[in-house]
């Protein structure tokens, strides 16, 4: 984009988005300083990823990786995947089992909680070289991050003085995770990954828009999964920075079918309904999406459950990569459903295929007209909860809490 636009906001506030926040290289850099660097607390994996000691799973934390462990005590530690020597990658995959690991380079050897454990050639050979009397293995770890574990949902975050898992969350949105996340185990279902060409925050703003929901995805609307008056909130949290959208009775008519409904509606049916017929999962009848910046977003709809994993990759890409899980001890019809489910969802799932379609498409729209802004007045101009899906309500609440943290 044309470098010489100013690098102000709108006068309007938080109902416009300036374009240039979506290809700047030093505010995308500055981001992940302030967010995924910073105090913010990360989703990296859930416990049934790793389930025996020695098991790892590589994740990554903004661009940065880190290594997801079970220690022989049962505990997880995530730990940055740089070596304590000279920085070389200390884990290449994605997933596996050790008993310990060695770093390829010089083959210092880490305990699976990162702590060094052997350093080859340390006394040197035959009484000349190798490591100096002070040189301590104590002070030669990989550096660990914070941790915290939430019903199987594992967090992770580089600031040693954050805020806890807890105060980071806040109230409401703790009781949700805790809905899908009670501490009951867990089973993991399968994965997607996708790359998605446009900015990481286009995503976080699809997931707090119920609005294209109800237009863009005809398949959601046709087959009665999500319609404009299906009864819902759009709840923003934590000043805007996490957001909250419910739905309830889905499928059920709320008022007289508008014309827009209509339209969006098709004579199509489907021979096998299974797809798109969940059966009533939980107490409350609710869907729920919810996303907690700014590294995942949860979903719950029809019968399935997920983690969709932020990745930036640059100011211009993410990866988005999708974990579906279920309970260890579910009945085997509710799996089934889950993975049927799953068929609206990842890189080809009739519903968000379109999310990555139309994120790429809004990337190529605004990249050279950083000098431009997108509206988001639908529902309003203010900040606060709404009864309804029809509303960009979320995403003013996210600017105005993304504005503060990153005083623009
Ligand atoms: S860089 Fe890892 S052992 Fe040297
Ligand atoms: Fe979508």
């Amino acid at each position: 984009m044309d470098m010489d636009t100013p690098r102000v906001w709108p006068a309007e506030g938080w109902t416009r988005v300036p374009y240039w926040i979506y290809t700047d290289p030093a505010l995308y850099k500055r981001e992940l300083d302030t967010f995924f660097y910073g105090k913010a607390w990360n989703y990296v994996a859930l416990d049934c990823e790793v389930p025996n000691p020695g098991d790892y799973k590589r994740a990554w934390i903004g661009e940065r990786q880190v290594v997801v462990v079970r220690a022989k005590d049962r505990s997880i530690h995530v730990w940055e995947n740089r070596c304590a020597h000279r920085g070389a990658r200390v884990v290449w995959q994605n997933k596996g089992r050790v008993d310990s690991f060695t770093c390829p380079y010089h083959q210092w050897n880490f305990a699976l909680d990162g702590k060094l454990q052997g350093v080859p050639l340390k006394r040197g050979v035959a009484g000349k070289g190798g490591m100096p009397s002070d040189f301590s293995n104590a002070n030669h770890g990989l550096c660990s991050l914070r941790v915290h574990v939430e019903g199987g949902s594992v967090w992770a975050t580089f600031a040693s003085d954050g805020p806890t898992f807890e105060d980071y969350c806040g109230p409401e949105m703790l009781s949700l995770i805790r809905r899908v996340f009670p501490g009951r185990p867990l089973k993991l279902l399968g994965y997607s990954r996708q790359l998605i060409p446009s900015n990481w925050k286009m995503y976080v703003e699809n997931l707090k828009d119920p609005y294209h929901a109800t237009l863009l995805h005809s398949f959601l609307i046709t087959f009665g999964l999500w319609r404009a008056d299906t009864q819902s909130e759009s709840v923003p949290v934590a000043g805007g920075k996490h957001g909250i959208m419910v739905s309830r009775n889905v499928g059920k008519k709320a008022s007289a079918e508008t014309a827009e409904i209509q339209r969006n509606k098709s004579q199509l049916e489907l021979e096998d309904a299974d797809t798109v017929t969940p059966i009533r999962e939980f107490d409350d009848g609710k869907v729920i999406g919810l996303t907690i910046f700014p590294s995942v977003v949860m979903h719950q709809q029809a019968n399935t459950l997920g983690m969709r994993h932020i990745i930036p990759k640059g100011p211009g890409a993410f990866e988005l990569s999708w974990t579906y899980y279920g309970y260890a001890d579910e009945p085997a019809e509710l799996t089934r459903l889950r993975l049927r489910h799953a068929n609206l969802y990842g890189p080809a799932g009739y519903v968000a295929m379109e999310d990555g379609e139309v994120l790429s498409e809004a990337q190529l729209g605004a990249a050279e007209y950083g000098h431009r802004s997108a509206v988001v007045e639908m529902g309003g101009k203010d900040v606060e909860p709404q009864d309804h899906m029809v509303t960009e309500v979320l995403i003013r609440a996210f600017y105005k809490y993304y504005r503060e943290a990153m005083g623009l």
